[in-house]
């Protein structure tokens, strides 16, 4: 507790108090004030990411931001950011959905795995739809097949993963044989005249001789593209199939010491400075 009389801390930094270059760039969005339940009383800059901002007038800011994280009782975030829920000490895949992947994002994935169950399909195509989008979730959009891919690989068939790392390519070409036309939602998102790149045409060509292209294939058809808000599905629905599919490491997600523990940590600590 500090002895002093100063006013309690706000949440938010007060803009006035900011430098113009910072202010302008909206930078106060990643500097958090101490809460009034803190155990210290400093301020704690968030560097966002490179992949966050590359590209974008805010990664011309870091140095404000670097400058700000110079001033007296002020520091980087690591650990626990008092904005987000605090994650148990072994966290779950349900952990995840509940407490870090945006809700949107679960309620997407939930609602494909609900329509790949109730299309009868085996639980290699319910799990691949349960986790197809967990890299947007959670971490990062672009090449979200191959990073969700990698995320789940150390604990699930090597099948499922194989039909979430597909699935990037796969959307974007048609099956009619299977009833899979290119998503209209598509076409809204990138424009009428948007034309996959090469690396994915290789990628498409070479899942549809694969044994287990279908897999792949039925997760483009159950990826449901028109979110439905008014829809809840509860993660205990697939409680059995988690169960069943998923091997949840004992030490808990980010801790098991496999070759994406760190994916999951960046996700349980997305603010770290390093
Ligand atoms: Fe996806
Ligand atoms: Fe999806």
């Amino acid at each position: 507790m500090s002895g002093s009389a100063q006013a309690p801390p706000s949440t938010t930094v007060q803009p006035h108090e900011l430098p113009a270059s910072v202010r302008e760039a909206g930078l106060q969005n990643w500097i958090r004030e101490p809460l009034d339940d803190a155990v210290d009383r400093r301020r704690r800059i968030i560097m966002p990411p490179a992949a966050a901002v590359l590209g974008t007038p805010a990664s011309a800011y870091k140095d404000a931001l670097l400058a700000e994280a110079r001033k007296p009782d002020t520091i980087f975030m690591m650990g626990d950011n008092p904005a987000l829920p605090k994650m148990p000490e072994r966290p779950t895949l349900k952990d995840f959905f509940a407490l870090r992947f945006s809700k949107i994002g679960a309620a997407h994935m939930m609602q494909s795995a609900r329509i790949a169950r109730e299309n009868g399909l085996d639980e290699t195509v319910i799990t691949a739809c349960l986790l197809h989008d967990i890299a947007i979730a959670g971490l990062l959009s672009a090449n979200h097949g191959y990073w969700g891919a990698q995320m789940v690989a150390p604990y699930v068939n090597e099948e499922v993963a194989w039909a979430i790392q597909k699935h990037e390519a796969l959307r974007y070409f048609p099956d009619e044989s299977v009833g899979y036309t290119y998503p209209q939602a598509y076409i809204d998102y990138f424009g009428p005249d948007y034309q996959p790149p090469e690396y994915l045409r290789r990628e498409h060509d070479l899942a549809r001789k694969h044994r287990w292209y279908m897999s792949s294939r039925l997760l483009t058809i159950n990826d449901i593209y028109s979110f439905d808000p008014n829809v809840v599905v509860d993660f205990d629905e697939f409680e059995d199939v988690v169960g069943r599919n998923f091997r949840q490491p004992e030490e808990g997600l980010g801790f098991d010491g496999s070759p994406v523990a760190h994916m999951w940590r960046t996700m349980i600590w997305p603010n770290n400075f390093l």
